[in-house]
């Protein structure tokens, strides 16, 4: 396949940044999005131009680093897959891809198509955690029965891997799917009462304190998802922030 590729260039946070335009011949369809994005790179660096950053580790779907818009959907047009994992029989031959960083005032870019979600980390920080004693007296974790449904549903919103598609899919940038994942999945547990109160008050104001929107039920964040977490989750998250808010 022969590509037009319209790429984010930015050289720095204080750059204004432009879509620059680049031609790339004989693509694989079985390539995935970032081996063609490997590719443009290595013609790039061969000619002399800078290379296009762009965040990646685990390239299968796991770390949630890879964070790419592509014609205007987060993760691009396939669903259930991160960029990583996108491959470009997805695409025709002569297409033209637009391809932006996710964008979020609290995911400011750092360079090209790479953004800043430590914000993400400082919410984790506030609250996304159990403390346990791990000095040689824990616990067998099925030495405590816990319902399936509860189970599944705790496993189900413990997949979520803060890649922050639903921050940049939301027309308010809310990172509330991201947030009630991580207080969901500690809120369906008996391990994770202890500190239910704290946890859902602090992760909350962090959210709000890093200048994330409020959600408005638009739903684009499941859409985009691409461990399709569920709304369900959000109203989960209110719930807990209520009980918790009439408790403190
Ligand atoms: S809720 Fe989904 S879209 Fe949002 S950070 Fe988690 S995995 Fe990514
Ligand atoms: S590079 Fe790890 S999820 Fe895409």
């Amino acid at each position: 396949m022969n590509l037009k590729l319209k790429i984010w260039r930015q050289k720095n946070a204080n750059d204004k940044g432009k879509m620059v335009d680049y031609n790339i011949n004989d693509v694989s369809p079985d390539m995935s999005f970032l081996e063609m994005l490997d590719v443009l790179n290595e013609q790039l660096i061969t000619g002399g131009d800078e290379p296009v950053a762009f965040d990646h580790d685990c390239r299968e779907g796991i770390c949630g680093m890879c964070s790419l818009y592509i014609n205007g959907e987060a993760h691009g047009p396939d669903r259930g897959v991160t960029t990583c994992q996108l491959h470009m029989r997805k695409f025709k031959d002569g297409d033209t891809i637009y391809i932006e960083p996710f964008r979020a005032k609290a995911f400011p870019v750092i360079k090209d198509l790479v953004v800043d979600r430590s914000s993400f980390d400082r919410i984790q920080l506030a609250g996304g955690f159990i403390s346990v004693n791990t000095s040689g007296n824990t616990q067998d974790a099925n030495a405590i029965p816990i319902n399936k449904d509860s189970a599944d549903k705790a496993f189900d919103a413990a997949t979520c891997i803060g890649c922050g598609a639903c921050v940049a899919s939301c027309k308010n940038s809310s990172a509330m799917l991201f947030v009630s994942a991580k207080v969901s999945q500690y809120a369906l547990l008996p391990q994770g009462e202890v500190e239910a109160v704290d946890r859902v008050l602090n992760m909350v104001k962090q959210m709000d304190e890093e200048g994330f929107g409020n959600c408005t039920n638009t739903g684009a964040c499941e859409v985009e998802c691409p461990k399709g977490i569920s709304l369900e989750n959000i109203a989960r998250m209110n719930s807990e922030f209520l009980k918790a808010s009439l408790k403190g």
